[in-house]
Parts: C-alpha cells; structure tokens; sequence
C-alpha cells in the first residue's frame, strides 16, 4: 500500500478519470476526499466508504477561493493532514476559430482549468508546508504541449498548467513539496464517449497506440507521482498519451 496513512484531497472526482484515481488511492491505503461541484461524487464515495475506506465528499466549485478553502480545512479537520492534492477538475470546450471566439465561454474554461488548478494549489501548498511537505499532479493535458485547430482556451489553460507546474515545483522545490502534472492523450470517459461514433473513430486514428486509453492507465501514472516512488520528480509533465505527442 504505497499511500497507506496518507491524505488525498481529488478535485473532479465525480467521474472519468478522477474517479479512477479516488478508487486506486483508496485501494492504495489513503485517506481520500473528493471535491467536485457534481454531486454524483456522491456514489463514487459510498462505494470507497462500503469497502471500508475512509472517505468523504465536499460539494466544491474549483473556481470559488472560499469553496477550496473550506474543501483543504475539512480534509485536515477529519484526516488530520492533507499529503496529496490531484488538480484535476476540469472542462472541455466547444471548438471554435479564434475569429468567432466567445468571451464568455473562453473564460469560463480559464477559469475552471487554469484559475481552480492555481486556487486548488494555493490551498493545499499551505497545508501542506504546514506539515513538512506533500505532492501535487495537476492535471494537464496532450493540448499542453501540442497544438490543436479550433482549440482555444483549452489549449491556452493546459499549457498555462504544465508551466504554472514547473514554476510552483522551483517555489517550493526544498520544502519537500513536490509539484508535477500529467498529460493524457484521449482516455475512455463520458468526455469522450458522448461523441458521435464518427468522431471518436477519427480520434482513435490519430492515437498511435491504437485505442483511446482507460482512465484506470492514468490513475497508475499519478499514483507513481504522489508516492515516494517518484521522489527525485518534481516540475515534471509526464506524457500519459499512447505515443500522441512522440510524432
Ligand atoms: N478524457 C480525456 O480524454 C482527457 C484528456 C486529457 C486531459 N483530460 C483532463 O483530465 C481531467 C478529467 O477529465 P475527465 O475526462 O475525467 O472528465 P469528466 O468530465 O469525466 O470529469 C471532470 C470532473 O470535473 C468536475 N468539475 C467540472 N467543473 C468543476 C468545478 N468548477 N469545480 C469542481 N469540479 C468540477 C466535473 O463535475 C467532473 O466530475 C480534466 O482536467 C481534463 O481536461 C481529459
């Protein structure tokens, strides 16, 4: 049990790849609390909590300060510490041409995928300096270090995160507080499956791999990145992606 006694706080935990990464922690002895503003975190929770693990739900909007304020506090009030933080809510777009750019829809995924990972940061940074260090995976994505046609803000939010990573990682590089992010290529969840057939068709095409991948093979890198298997990494964007961005 690589986390056994350890504190997970997972942002976007609800579904798909987050909740991946709450059922394999937990698997993996810590003690996990999931913020995500849907409340079918709910059922992820129940079952980790019917298996005997202990864990808790917080209803969390990442772009609110005061909401992952709250969210680090609970974390430390019923665990006692926060040792792990996964920054990994977050949100598609609708593809559009920059000439037809939508101020407001632009914002509001800076918002969720760049503002909630530095807000998330800031919060748990500080419980964890509090007791001596931890890790933190943001998440990223394969459109942080590749261009994509008609990807606006999304791209713009997870380059902004691989980045914001590395500076954070240097901020905080010897105070045993570690900072990374992954980047996954196209993974299997409800993001994904709720395109037409036709697209997912194309986007499986441009995998090299073959095949979308499954959240679970995510969940394996950022467990590696939160336990002390990883503890020479820390400002690193490690490229879950089935060979995407090796092209
Ligand atoms: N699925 C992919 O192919 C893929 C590829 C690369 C990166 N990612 C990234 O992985 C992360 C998880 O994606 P996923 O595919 O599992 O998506 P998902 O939609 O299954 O999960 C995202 C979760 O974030 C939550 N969320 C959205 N806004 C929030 C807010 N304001 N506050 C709190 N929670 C909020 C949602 O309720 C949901 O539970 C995202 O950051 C996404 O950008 C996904």
């Amino acid at each position: 049990m690589t986390l056994k006694g350890r504190t997970a706080v997972i942002t976007g935990g609800a579904s798909g790849i987050g909740a991946a990464i709450a059922r394999l922690f937990a698997a993996e002895g810590a003690r996990i609390v999931v913020g995500d503003i849907s409340s079918a975190a709910e059922s992820v929770v129940q079952s980790l909590v019917d298996a005997d693990r202990p864990a808790l739900y917080l209803p969390t909007d990442v772009t609110s300060e005061s909401s992952v304020a709250e969210l680090m506090d609970v974390a430390e009030e019923k665990f006692g510490r926060l040792d792990v933080l996964v920054a990994n809510a977050g949100v598609p777009e609708e593809k559009t041409p920059i000439h037809e750019l939508d101020l407001v829809a632009w914002q509001r995924v800076i918002d969720i995928d760049l503002t909630g990972v530095a807000i998330s940061n800031k919060y748990a940074a500080r419980k964890m300096l509090a007791v001596g260090g931890g890790s933190i995976i943001n998440m990223a994505s394969i459109l942080g270090h590749v261009g994509q046609a008609n990807s606006t803000a999304y791209s713009a939010a997870k380059a902004a995160v691989v980045n914001f990573t590395r500076s954070t990682a240097l901020t905080y590089a010897q105070d045993n507080l570690r900072v990374n992010c992954v980047s996954p290529g196209y993974v299997n969840t409800p993001l994904i499956e709720n395109l037409p057939a036709e697209t997912r068709g194309r986007i499986i095409e441009r995998m090299p791999i073959g095949r979308l991948l499954e959240p679970e093979e995510i969940a394996d890198v950022v467990l590696f990145l939160a336990s002390d298997a990883s503890s020479s990494i820390t400002g690193a964007a490690i490229n879950a992606d089935g060979g995407y961005t090796a092209i």
